[in-house]
């Protein structure tokens, strides 16, 4: 079975609709300009792939995604927005149906911390990037989000889900320690020249995410129904979760969310690689 299925619910899908580039990795705007021929791995429902096709118009822009339901709605989005230089298709990253150096920028975010085998799929956005070009990842890592007010049992369980990172576990897969590991994946990948650049997210009342963040804890990693149910069972079956643990996070993240000075921080990074 493969990580789509974490996402593959109209829950998951009306979240990802709503996400925005610049929100998302502003230092990968850099290599983005007009006439930029791009491949986004993993794009689901098409927003950001769609921004990015503005950016780099005329260049053509195409989208990839295992979960077919992603790209029947980002092929809606292409209707509606009547974007000429932008195309999606079903695909998997660990095996891109593109002939070698195909794109001058193969780009990836939020997506290789689902893959059991990130390295193969880092291998794979290089292998279709012409020489020159450059793949870029948005990588994220858990260690470094912070809540004030401190959400102590919330933070207990994001510690928590550095235990389901072992890729011979068919049923769940999640590493959320992937940001750390980032010069050692792109090394393994066979990139020689790497960029990493961190940058940092704040969210506070009155910005467009504060909410999404709160969404995000208490639809998704804190609940036991939807895409992440997988996670938590699995967490109470290692005997790291119980019940109450899981309800005392979702009351802090409630009170967190009506804290009127509420900041959430967090510092994912890209990892560029030119291929040579
Ligand atoms: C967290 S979502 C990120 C979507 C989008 N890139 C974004 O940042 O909003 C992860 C995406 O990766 C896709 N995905 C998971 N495994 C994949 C694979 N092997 N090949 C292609 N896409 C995959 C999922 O279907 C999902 O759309």
């Amino acid at each position: 079975m493969s990580e789509e299925r974490f996402w593959n619910n109209n829950v998951g899908l009306t979240e990802l609709k709503g996400r925005k580039f610049l929100q998302m990795c502003p230092p990968m705007a850099a290599y983005l300009t007009p006439g930029t021929k791009v491949l986004d791995v993993g794009c689901g429902p098409g927003p950001i792939t769609r921004d990015i096709a503005a950016m780099v118009y005329p260049g053509p822009v195409v989208g990839v995604d295992s979960e077919p339901k992603s790209i029947e709605l980002a092929g809606n989005l292409v209707k509606e927005s009547h974007i000429s230089n932008l195309t999606f298709q079903v695909g998997d990253a660990l095996q891109l149906d593109f002939a070698d150096g195909s794109f001058d920028v193969v780009l990836s975010m939020n997506v290789i911390g689902w893959l059991r085998d990130p390295v193969r799929a880092l291998q794979e956005q290089r292998r279709v990037t012409r020489e020159g070009g450059w793949v870029l990842v948005m990588m994220a890592d858990y260690g470094n989000i912070l809540f004030y007010p401190a959400c102590p049992a919330l933070e207990k369980h994001l510690a928590m889900l550095s235990h389901l990172n072992d890729p011979s576990d068919q049923e769940v897969f999640h590493d959320t320690s992937q940001g750390r590991r980032a010069v050692e994946l792109m090394s393994q990948a066979g990139f020689k020249e790497i960029k990493i650049e961190p940058y940092g997210n704040a969210n506070y009342r009155g910005t467009d995410g504060f909410d999404g963040i709160y969404a995000g804890w208490m639809k998704f990693y804190l609940n036991l129904e939807g895409p992440f149910a997988a996670l938590n069972r699995k967490l109470i079956a290692l005997g790291l979760l119980d019940a109450q643990t899981l309800l005392t996070a979702q009351r802090e993240i409630e009170a967190w969310h009506a804290h009127p000075h509420a900041l959430y921080l967090q510092m994912p990074l890209l990892a560029a690689g030119r291929v040579t």
